[in-house]
């Protein structure tokens, strides 16, 4: 749209409220002015360009001015600070952790309280596992979502929410919830309207009336939950005794899938990402983002609406919340991981990739894929940044690109045989105790679930255990972007098998990996003779060092060869000085070479270690050992290419 159509001015005009002031009222009309434009340009896009789309950009400006002239004053002022320091967020201070509010802290109270220890781990970034109203069985952990504007009663409500938002950023910590809008729970509102006939309703679903379409449909799609249903589809239950219905269901059969080719869906959702934005939520972690929009004769992955979708729904966030970002949550092929990142997309997304190498590495002592990845697959658009995790509530899928294994002489499906068989302890010696998810026969894909410190060797009682687990830490935490801690897994948390008896979790084995709070651990996490305290001190000293490293900030690095395959390492620069990591992956020594060196200056600061070391004899990193190096660049003429 290159100039604004007179109804979105007008709708924008009419939604003023009297108590709104001049000056307030042009802070918002510049934001619209500003990128209402692109808004409208991308409904045309996915919508069409003609009056019902104008009608819709219209209706949607009138909710955005409603929605703005809502937001609290704090939190208006936080849009201005975020829109004067965008890349706020890129900062080496920024610490992730992430839990569920039910099983870490029993409910929005109890995370309250863990306030005081989330300052001593030093998070600033807190992930509250979805805790929006839900069935109490069937919920996916949250992911099927009821309402959108109401807390699950059983953690606590929407104001204790808003309040805990404040008190967070008082203690600098932000909060990140879930938006779930791929689908929701077939107990939604909106979803028993449809099941009852509502025609407005059964708009906001892909129902069909015979296997006709889905069947079309199914021909190109990928399965993604197999072990809860075959295909895409599942039929309506229908108690009147009508025809049989199928709706589209990516995930859990009670999780129905939104049809975003009805336009109203993207204002009713918008509604919803509004109303969460201004109860204080800093960030969003979208959910799902690459199965938004669907085309027949595709794989309805990753199309190009979706990106228009997303990039919508951050032009209304510019406009309406702009101290709003979105994490992206998108667990596909690396070339599309990326697609999904930038200033007017997600300012964050996860890095799956780096995420599945890390064990990668470990499995097989080689670090070349992950050395690879640093060096092709790291780079971002500016004011963006990866979320690094060594691992999530969800399953390890082997999302690398088979090209790049191809490269390195490695066949990637065997390749992922061996990790899937690796991690559930079905290769002889393996340090690991994971469990298969989504095993699916037809097919051979099969996922890994479990706790960090399950995966490493601890529940095995492998000696490199600890080291591993501080490694993948080290790793993540000196790659730059936003590194995410799963709770519990800074003390060695072990998998829960109990998980899986509990009513609703049936077959989803992602459950032993999401322990509940890990009293015991905690409470020896100070004590250095038990694994607990190792892995716990181990990981707060990284930390502290990293806050203490402007080198780690940002996304800039610079692969370092080593010419040792069991070595990953890597030059993050700052403007005088580079911090070289280099790290161990195998089950003994690894020594770099002197000549391999001589490219940097005779010494180097010891950063974990705290003291300065010699360069000139070569340098060896110990088993699982990792190394941050600070070295000058002034005279050396910068890092090394
Ligand atoms: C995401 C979540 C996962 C959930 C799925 C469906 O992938 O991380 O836990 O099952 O979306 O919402």
């Amino acid at each position: 749209m290159n100039t604004l159509p007179g109804a979105v001015l007008d709708a924008v005009a009419a939604a003023r409220r009297p108590e709104t002031t001049d000056a307030q009222w042009a802070t918002f009309t510049a934001r619209v002015d500003r990128h209402v434009g692109r808004l409208g340009r991308l409904l045309e896009e996915v919508y069409g360009p003609g009056e019902a789309t104008t009608h819709e950009l219209a209706l949607l400006a009138g909710q955005l001015a409603a929605s703005w002239q809502e937001r609290p004053a704090d939190l208006r002022e936080l849009d201005d600070a975020r829109e004067a320091d965008p890349t706020w967020f890129t900062s080496q201070r920024m610490l992730g952790g992430v839990l569920y509010v039910d099983r870490y802290a029993g409910d929005l109270a109890g995370v309250r309280r863990q306030i005081p220890y989330f300052q001593e781990l030093g998070l600033t970034y807190l992930h509250l596992m979805p805790l929006f109203e839900a069935p109490q069985e069937n919920s996916d952990g949250g992911y099927a979502v009821s309402s959108y504007r109401d807390v699950d009663p059983s953690v606590g409500t929407m104001t204790e929410l808003a309040d805990l938002a404040n008190e967070l950023r008082a203690h600098g910590i932000v909060l990140v919830v879930d938006l779930v809008f791929n689908h929701t729970s077939d107990e939604h509102a909106w979803a028993r309207a449809a099941r009852a006939g509502d025609p407005e309703h059964e708009a906001f679903y892909r129902i069909f009336p015979d296997r006709t379409m889905p069947d079309a449909y199914e021909r190109t799609a990928r399965e993604i939950f197999p072990d809860d249903h075959p295909g895409s589809f599942v039929p309506i239950p229908t108690p009147d005794g009508r025809a049989q219905r199928w709706v589209w269901a990516t995930f859990h059969s009670f999780q129905w899938d939104l049809n975003y080719a009805n336009p109203a869906v993207f204002r009713a959702m918008a509604a919803e990402m509004l109303f969460l934005a201004n109860q204080g939520v800093d960030i969003l972690r979208m959910d799902a983002v690459a199965f938004i929009w669907k085309e027949l004769g595709t794989a309805c992955e990753s199309l190009p609406q979706a990106h228009l979708l997303l990039q919508a729904f951050n032009a209304v966030c510019r406009i309406a919340a702009p101290a709003v970002l979105f994490k992206s949550e998108a667990i596909v092929h690396p070339d599309e991981v990326i697609e999904y990142i930038g200033v007017d997309e997600c300012q964050l997304s996860y890095d799956p990739l780096q995420m599945a190498l890390i064990w990668s590495s470990l499995a097989s002592r080689d670090g070349r894929l992950l050395q690879q990845a640093l060096e092709r697959r790291h780079a971002l658009p500016p004011g963006t940044a990866w979320v690094g995790y060594v691992r999530s509530h969800d399953d390890i899928g082997w999302t690398f690109a088979d090209e790049d294994a191809a490269e390195l002489g490695i066949d990637a499906a065997a390749h992922r045989r061996f990790l899937n068989q690796f991690y559930v302890d079905r290769f002889p010696g393996s340090f690991a105790r994971g469990v298969p998810f989504q095993d699916n026969p037809r097919t051979g894909d099969c996922r890994i679930a479990g706790t960090t410190a399950s995966l490493a060797g601890l529940e095995a009682g492998d000696a490199g255990a600890v080291d591993r687990i501080v490694l993948a830490h080290a790793i993540v935490l000196s790659t730059g972007g936003m590194p995410l801690l799963y709770l519990g897994d800074e003390v060695g948390q072990l998998n829960d098998y109990g998980a899986l008896d509990e009513p609703g979790h049936g077959e989803d084995t992602r459950w032993v990996g999401r322990p509940r709070y890990p009293a015991a651990a905690y409470g020896q996490r100070d004590d250095p003779s038990t694994d607990a305290g190792r892995i716990f001190g181990r990981l707060q000293h990284l930390v502290r060092v990293r806050r203490r490293t402007p080198e780690l900030a940002g996304n800039a690095l610079i692969t370092f060869d080593t010419y040792n395959p069991h070595l990953v390492a890597y030059q993050r620069p700052g403007p005088d000085t580079l911090v070289l990591v280099i790290a161990n992956v195998a089950d003994d020594p690894q020594h770099v070479d002197a000549t391999t060196l001589s490219g940097l200056p005779a010494s180097a600061e010891d950063l974990l270690a705290g003291d300065v070391v010699t360069l000139r004899g070569g340098i060896t990193v110990p088993a699982h050992g990792v190394l941050w190096l600070r070295v000058s660049t002034r005279d050396e003429g910068g890092p090394r290419e």
